[in-house]
């Protein structure tokens, strides 16, 4: 049997209204578009709040020509859609007019991973918005290697020697293999500091049960003002992740997302926040543009091809959080335009404050000691 590839690519293309949700005809456009292809396996259209996301299988492998190109072009059909309809920032992740092969660099976001599928393969496909890629890292180090979330790190013989992690540098293009639990606290080190360290991939140890050289967890990576040099959006991310047997449990996967962490990217990209886990029917973003929300969607591979997802955070045990989260949310903005709630000016995706220290300049005397 070929390896399987699961690929998530995402776009904001459009938001309606604002930058809160995806419009039903956009999703029904990317639909059509992946329902006519002969090169998937099989594919689920979703939005998370603005966000665009095109869940699909194929045997074509990662970065392939022929799946970043239907992508792309979905996108692009999308995106006409959205000037049809008059919908807000019709295009907005689209930051390149011609399509050269691979979507990476181009606007869209993408976390794809080619594995040989067991013979029950679970994955579950997380979606942020208004956050960033380092907003994976904190669920992802707590799945794979926190004995405190995962209970089978400790109690399960097939965990207990832990995993490869890829860490990529984003601000200097590098990347690093990391193994836990032997190096969790010069991983901790560069992990904590989400905006410059992101996990980008998960992979078993040389002496796990499953292949090593497979991953069974991927994040996008993708940061759009990096690409396009100034703000033109938000690098909203998405991961997915493999689980049970060798991996963690289904509910270890979820079980991070218990905790309504804070991450960056809320109101203009420019502030810290409290993340939501939220179902499908409620991911759109509407207080102060937020709170940052996260969906879970899992699946259960067969053949390649995969049944409707299941909606895993559409559940009342998720209650409390989301409630703790709309608290935390009320305690950050009481905070207006101050740090930590609003991010320190070199974090901001955009500011007034260039021209506002222009204006100012000529009227900043020396301070006499
Ligand atoms: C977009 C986002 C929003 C916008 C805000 C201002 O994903 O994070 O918070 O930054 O709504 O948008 P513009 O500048 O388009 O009016
Ligand atoms: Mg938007
Ligand atoms: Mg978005």
């Amino acid at each position: 049997m070929s390896k399987i590839t699961f690929s998530i690519i995402k776009a904001d293309v459009g938001g309606y209204p604002g930058h809160s949700r995806v419009h039903d005809d956009l999703m029904d456009v990317a639909e059509k578009e992946l329902a006519d292809s002969d090169v998937l396996e099989d594919h689920y259209v979703t939005h998370c709040g603005d966000d665009l996301e095109l869940l699909m299988t194929h045997r074509e492998g990662e970065d392939s020509e022929k799946i970043h190109s239907l992508a792309w072009d979905t996108f692009q059909e999308a995106t006409e859609k959205a000037k049809e309809l008059g919908l807000y920032g019709a295009g907005q992740d689209i930051l390149s007019d011609a399509f050269s092969g691979n979507i990476r660099g181009m606007g869209p976001g993408i976390a794809e991973m080619e594995f040989t599928a067991r013979k029950a393969e679970p994955v579950v496909a997380f979606l942020m918005d208004k956050t960033e890629p380092g907003a994976f890292n904190y669920p992802i180090f707590k799945m794979f290697a926190d004995p405190f979330n995962t209970a089978g790190l400790v109690i399960d013989p097939s965990l207990h020697i832990g995993f490869r992690f890829e860490i990529w540098d984003i601000k200097k293009d590098k990347k690093i293999m990391m193994e836990t639990p032997e190096e969790i606290y010069d991983m901790l080190a560069l992990l904590g500091a989400k905006g410059r360290f992101v996990i980008k991939k998960v992979y078993p140890k040389e002496e796990s049960k499953l292949p090593a050289d497979e991953p069974v967890a991927a994040v996008s990576t993708e940061k759009l003002y990096q690409v396009a040099g100034e703000y033109v959006g938000k690098d909203d991310p998405v991961a997915v992740v493999r689980s049970q047997s060798g991996l963690p449990a289904l509910g270890e996967v979820l079980e991070p997302f218990a905790h309504p962490y804070l991450v960056s990217g809320w109101m203009r990209g420019s502030h810290n926040g409290p993340i939501m886990p939220v179902a499908e029917k409620d991911s759109q973003c509407t207080r102060f543009d937020g709170p940052p929300r996260v969906m879970a969607l899992g699946t259960q591979l067969k053949d390649g091809g995969f049944d409707q997802p299941a909606d895993l955070f559409d559940d009342p045990a998720f209650d409390t959080v989301r409630e703790e989260s709309a608290n935390v949310a009320d305690y950050m903005r009481r905070h207006g335009p101050f740090e930590p709630h609003r991010l320190p000016l070199e974090e901001m995706e955009y500011t007034t404050l260039p021209s506002v220290m222009d204006e100012l300049e000529d009227r900043f005397e020396e301070v006499e000691d």
